[in-house]
């Protein structure tokens, strides 16, 4: 397996890059002058959504299924972006990513027993929300129409994942029927919004918000952040995660399918942003070491970055929904400015190890 280190690190290097690009062009979106192209802005939500997040899930599965071939579904969502950069169209692009988005379905199907299909399922409904917003894409839907599929496809992801940590609770029927009724009805939601958009949305929105209450109330989280160190970080960057993914449902159910504006751009990035990438900000000291192989000390210094983030959003959610435009545009500088500094925090922290041991 040594052999596969460098291609490993490769892709995150090339995941990274893609993340740096896709949040330039959220930024070109939002009417800061960024010297990049206006196809490069209009692609922002595949960037971030199939070559960031996508890929990035992609090779954490390939990692961790140790196979090869499982390579391939990492491999083809990063193409299908780098394409997308080179000019390609959507038709061309999505094609490969929902290839990709296939592939990691069968990984779940491939991983899935008896005592793990509950949550493999759930991470599997998400590969297929994913799949179902690339063909949509490249149909030429608007992406306020695909945008739903997308931030399905990375709440069930989490939601799965939270659910397998849960395991160590033995959660009771009661509970585990809830969880699914609010997966039932995001998922009935979103398949909703492709026949009357409006009240699928808001049917979305409350599949968001009940899986939002489920976590706040039965999660690990609050057991993690009582306890000092890394575990409390990871706790208080889940549990405000889970509230901004509440916004979010709040916020579809409230304002149904809306195509622009204020209202879209926080149903969005309360999702994206708030709860998304506070959960990549939790895992990511467990999870880098896993798939680059690098050691990182926790330190408070990652208080930093996730202060920031919440906080910008925060600005920028307020900014969105009392009509000031310059709150919501220096909140998403200040997001941007987030996400650089905690892989800059990162990035220290792994080197800093590294120093330590020499
Ligand atoms: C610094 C961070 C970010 C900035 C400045 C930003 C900016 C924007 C803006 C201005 C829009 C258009 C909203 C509108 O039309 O009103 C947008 C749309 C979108 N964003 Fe972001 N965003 C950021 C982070 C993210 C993240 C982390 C994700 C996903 C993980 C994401 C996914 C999307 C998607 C899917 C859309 C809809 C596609 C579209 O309308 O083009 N964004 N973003």
């Amino acid at each position: 397996m040594a052999a596969v280190g460098i291609p490993r690190r490769a892709l995150l290097l090339a995941v990274l890059l893609v993340l740096v690009v896709g949040v330039l062009a959220g930024l070109g979106r939002v009417g800061w002058d960024i010297p990049i192209s206006w196809q490069v802005v209009g692609n922002h939500g595949p960037l971030m959504v199939s070559g960031f997040l996508g890929t990035l899930i992609g090779l954490e599965r390939a990692v961790g299924i140790r196979r090869r071939p499982a390579y391939a579904v990492p491999g083809l969502s990063l193409a299908g972006t780098l394409l997308l950069l080179a000019g390609a169209t959507a038709e061309v692009a999505s094609v490969l990513t929902s290839l990709s988005a296939l592939g990691l379905a069968a990984i779940y199907f491939f991983l899935a027993r008896p005592s793990t299909a509950y949550f493999l399922g759930v991470m599997a409904l998400g590969a297929f929300m994913w799949l179902g917003g690339n063909v949509l894409w490249g149909m030429g839907r608007p992406f306020a129409e695909v945008a739903p599929w997308w931030s399905a496809f990375l709440v069930l992801t989490i939601a799965g994942e939270r659910l397998e940590l849960g395991r160590v609770r033995r959660l009771s029927a009661a509970v585990l029927a809830a969880f699914f009724a609010a997966v039932s009805i995001l998922v009935v939601g979103v398949a909703t919004t492709a026949l009357a958009f409006d009240p699928g949305v808001r049917v979305f929105g409350a599949g968001l918000l009940a899986l939002a209450l489920w976590l706040l109330r039965h999660d690990l989280a609050w057991r993690t952040a009582r306890i000092p160190g890394l575990p409390r970080y990871m706790g208080v960057a889940l549990l405000l995660g889970y509230a901004w993914l509440a916004v979010g449902g709040v916020v579809a159910l409230g304002s149904g399918g809306v195509y622009g504006g204020p209202e879209y751009d926080v149903l969005l990035h309360a999702v994206f942003l708030g709860f998304v990438m506070s959960m990549v900000f939790a895992h990511a000291p467990v999870m880098l070491p896993a798939v680059a192989g690098v050691t990182i000390s926790f330190t408070r210094a990652f208080y930093v970055p996730l202060v920031l983030l919440h906080g910008s959003l925060a600005l920028r959610v307020v900014g969105d929904l009392v009509g000031s435009f310059p709150s919501a545009r220096w909140g998403s500088l200040f997001n941007g400015a987030a996400l650089a500094l905690f892989f800059l925090v990162v990035a220290g922290s792994a080197l800093i190890r590294r120093r330590s041991r020499r």
